[in-house]
């Protein structure tokens, strides 16, 4: 099956806590990714939420007890940590943090936590209090000092009816971080990648703007596949409209003079720069402060050429720095393709083929091209942009 989680085992621990329900989202989530998921509930957990639920979502047999018999031998403990991919322990309470850390095999998940290999990955859910206890600050040290991982937890209002940290992170995020541990591939390993992503807006008066068409799709898929490969990813976001991975710094901007001082900023200690933003090309030279009103009059706008922040990477590279570029056309890609590769002094531009039924823009395909500079294009064809993101890392890394 495909999907972000194809032919991936994964044990999902549940323990208990009033967030086991949105367990089941998650299983279900990993699931819709390709994944083969074994739930596993603590007896705390089955106070919140029941086998059959994760039953129907994974097709298995769920866990529920140290001395069940099971039918199906796969499942059996030894074996299951043995072939399992990843570990999952969402939410994971105080109690079941302190059990792993100290070694504690009580039940069926505790002592498969022993026998396992795989990543273990932890989302944390429990009052503030608990969580910021120096107890399990300390349990969580030393199960990261022995490789485990974290995501989360968030803030917001608990179920205790407090507010802070200690809520289970949402789905979104913990699949996410799921996502990028499964990555085998880790060859951007120590690198830093420096992303432009979104549109730029550029104020006519204080509630209006002219600005491109971008989803900021592309930018957020390039950070997900950059930190799956082992990356440090700091994206510098115009508006879009998609979230950015939980994973990587992010500076939001509105104008491109604002993407551009962003850029300067971070440009030197990036190892690889991605032009992915769809810069506006010109600001209106005199904003109003105040709003304009109607007056049934035509309107001239006079406009400034906005800077080229591709082009700013391209004179300031310094050796062993890897730029790359898009380039969406409507028409003649390859040429111009070619003319902003040589003009931007890029290492690499990804061309777009835009209109059409599968318009970049927006789409979760795109017709694309990859050209260096003194080699032939190379065609993708119709590519979905999570592939062309592997695509592009893999030629960036060759590069490298
Ligand atoms: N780009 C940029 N800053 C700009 C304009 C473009 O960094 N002010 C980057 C884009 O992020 C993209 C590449 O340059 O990686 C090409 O962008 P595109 O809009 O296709 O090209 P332009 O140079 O603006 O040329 P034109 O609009 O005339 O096609």
């Amino acid at each position: 099956m495909a999907g972000p989680f194809a032919d991936k085992e994964i044990v999902l621990g549940v323990t208990g806590s009033i967030a086991a329900y949105k367990a089941c989202e998650i299983a279900s989530r990993l699931v819709e990714g390709g994944a083969r998921v074994t739930a596993v509930l603590t007896k705390n957990a089955q106070q919140f939420v029941g086998p059959a639920s994760f039953e129907a979502i994974t097709g298995r047999r769920t866990i529920t007890g140290m001395f069940e018999r099971l039918e199906t031998p796969e499942i059996e403990h030894i074996s299951l940590a043995r072939r399992a991919n990843l570990f999952l322990i969402a939410p994971a309470t105080a109690n079941s943090i302190a059990k792993a850390a100290h070694g504690i095999a009580d039940d069926w998940l505790s002592t498969t936590l022993l026998a396992t290999r795989a990543p273990v990955l932890f989302a944390p859910a429990m009052n503030t209090h608990m969580y910021q206890h120096a107890a399990t600050q300390a349990n969580i040290q030393t199960l990261k000092a022995r490789g485990c991982y974290f995501v989360g937890p968030g803030s917001g209002a608990l179920a205790c009816g407090e507010i802070g940290e200690g809520r289970l992170i949402d789905p979104p995020a913990i699949l996410e971080a799921a996502n990028i541990l499964l990555c085998e591939k880790k060859d951007l390993a120590g690198k830093k990648v420096l992303i432009t992503s979104g549109a730029t807006h550029e104020p006519l008066d204080p509630v209006r703007f002219i600005g491109n068409r971008s989803s900021g799709k592309m930018g957020r898929m390039l950070a997900l596949e950059a930190l799956r490969r082992g990356a440090s990813v700091t994206v510098v976001s115009g508006p879009a409209h998609v979230p950015l991975p939980y994973d990587a710094a992010v500076i939001n901007v509105k104008t491109a003079q604002e993407m551009l001082e962003a850029v300067k900023e971070r440009f030197a200690e990036a190892d690889i720069f991605i032009a992915a933003a769809a810069v506006a090309d010109y600001r209106i030279d005199n904003p109003a402060e105040e709003k304009h009103k109607r007056n049934g009059e035509a309107l001239t706008l006079s406009l400034t050429p906005n800077p080229d922040i591709a082009a700013y990477a391209g004179i300031q590279k310094r050796p062993g720095q890897i730029t790359v570029g898009f380039a969406a056309e409507t028409h003649d890609l390859i040429a111009y393709a070619e003319e902003k590769l040589a003009k931007k002094n890029l290492d690499m531009i990804v061309a777009n083929q835009v209109g059409g039924e599968n318009c970049a823009f927006g789409s979760d395909t795109a017709w694309a091209w990859l050209l260096t500079p003194g080699n032939p294009p190379e065609q993708l064809h119709l590519i979905a942009k999570e592939e062309l993101t592997g695509r592009i890392f893999d030629a960036v890394a060759a590069l490298l």
